[in-house]
């Protein structure tokens, strides 16, 4: 018998990313090919996210979509997993019947035997239907976290991902994470060190960890080292690059800001998520910091590591957002001058604490905000690409270019993309790039000399 393929398709942030290649190695043990068709697969599987409710509805509109597939092929299971299976739970069984399968992102390495039974089912000539569907959404094996092999790599297997951590305990008023993904629990440092090791002798170069509150890693887990001595740690194993992602400015210590600059393979690029830069929000927001807290971490930062290129998350129009704590965070924009920003419309969630908040701001006014808000961040974007101009950055040539003949793609520390004229058997090495021209998501430059 062929092998049956399996089509996995993936929202939301790097916990689902990683959740996905996890997946795609279990069902490839378990016999199953990766498909990207949809049309051609036996099991196609959303993995989702629910941090906004557009996120949300996205899933329900390609559910909706593969509806028809089945009933050209009968045999075809369709699974949700990730945090809407893990908010939603069996709900999604009922509002879309023609669903198999509701898995939560802990029970994910139970979907090779789910799927064992449902294909037993149909080859017997009996629908997956009934107690045959059998959700596997509530959360209980969280410790199984440290037996997981927590990677996954992109770029050829040059760039590579490795969780250190899931979970959050934050509670920030507007978001669902901690909800959905449970507290806080940090993997071993000797796992996650055998792991990179691992990595690296398969040809990994540039190396991010991952979590949704990196910086707090170890804490309250007595034995594991902290944050910045894991890093160092990381370091250690000769990695050329090393980066994190997210981090929390209010687990900021002096110890973490000095390794920028300083520890060779970390890089000079940090995503710091501000969300607001007015006090009242950010305490309504419950973020714990200020906005003087987080501009004085700021300078340190970049009196630590002057190059350093930061990037950031904004959410506008949380309940409550007047005009004046709005100009208060398009003032830090233009304070900060990050090199990019991710920004989004407030969205009510569930369980929330904020979703119970008074004062909600209009859609129409929260979708004013955010384009003024982007239409400002685009014209700094592009200043700071701009003054890499004339400079020589170091770049890991990661592909040939989509777009030009003979050019080649690759990232510098910083992690802004370059394109520059060059030979493919440049893939995988790091080379000096003089810039040239800056556009607004990516460098143009060429060749230097060391
Ligand atoms: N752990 C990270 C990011 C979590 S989710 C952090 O603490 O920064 C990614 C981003 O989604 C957040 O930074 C926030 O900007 C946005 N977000 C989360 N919940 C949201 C909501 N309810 N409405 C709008 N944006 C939200
Ligand atoms: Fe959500 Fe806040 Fe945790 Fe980030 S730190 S995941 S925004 S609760
Ligand atoms: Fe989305 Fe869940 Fe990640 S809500 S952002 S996929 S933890």
């Amino acid at each position: 018998m062929a092998p049956k393929k399996a089509c996995l398709i993936t929202f939301g942030c790097q916990m689902n990313e990683y959740d996905s290649g996890r997946l795609a190695d279990l069902l490839t043990a378990a016999g199953w090919t990766m498909t990207d068709s949809r049309d051609t697969a036996d099991f196609i599987f959303f993995n989702t996210c629910s941090i906004r409710e557009k996120a949300a509805q996205r899933l329900l509109n390609h559910v909706e979509q593969v509806r028809s597939l089945k009933k050209k092929k009968p045999g075809l299971i369709i699974g949700v997993g990730g945090c809407v299976a893990e908010q939603e739970g069996e709900k999604l069984l009922t509002d879309a019947p023609w669903l198999d399968l509701v898995v939560g992102p802990q029970h994910l390495p139970t979907i090779p035997d789910l799927l064992e039974k449902l294909t037993a089912k149909t080859e017997t000539g009996r629908a997956a239907t009934g107690s045959g569907r059998r959700p596997a959404w509530s959360r209980e094996n969280l410790a199984e976290l440290g037996r997981d092999d927590g990677s996954r790599t992109e770029a050829g297997g040059l760039i590579g991902f490795v969780t250190i951590m899931q979970g959050c305990n934050n509670y920030c008023t507007y978001c669902v994470v901690p909800y959905l993904r449970g507290p806080e629990l940090s993997r071993g440092a000797g796992d996650i060190i055998d792991e990179v090791k691992r990595l690296i002798d398969n040809g990994v170069k540039d190396l991010t960890l991952l979590g949704q509150n990196v910086n707090s890693y170890g804490l309250g887990q007595s034995g594991e080292p902290t944050f910045p001595e894991l890093l160092e740690k990381v370091a250690a194993t000769g990695i050329e690059r090393l980066r994190f992602t997210t981090s929390h400015p209010k687990d900021f210590p002096p110890e973490l800001v000095r390794l920028f600059g300083s520890l060779g393979p970390l890089c000079e690029g940090l995503h710091l998520p501000v969300q607001s830069g007015s006090d009242k929000v950010l305490k309504d927001m419950r973020r714990v910091y200020t906005r003087d807290s987080y501009l004085r971490l700021v300078d340190d930062l970049r009196t630590q590591c002057p190059g350093l290129s930061l990037t950031t998350d904004i959410i506008v129009g949380f309940p409550g957002e007047t005009e004046k704590d709005f100009e208060d965070t398009v003032s830090l924009l233009d304070t900060v001058g990050y090199d990019a920003m991710f920004s989004f419309k407030y969205s009510d969630r569930p369980q929330t604490r904020s979703a119970a908040f008074e004062n909600k701001v209009p859609e129409e006014e929260k979708g004013r905000r955010l384009t003024y808000l982007q239409t400002r961040q685009k014209d700094i974007t592009l200043a700071k690409n701009a003054a890499h101009v004339g400079q020589v950055l170091e770049v890991l040539v990661e592909r040939e270019s989509d777009r030009y003949e003979n050019q080649l793609t690759g990232r510098a520390r910083n992690f802004k993309l370059i394109h520059f004229d060059g030979s493919p058997e440049l893939i995988g090495r790091t080379v000096p790039v003089r810039v040239e021209e800056a556009w607004g998501a990516s460098l143009r430059g060429v060749r230097a000399e060391k």
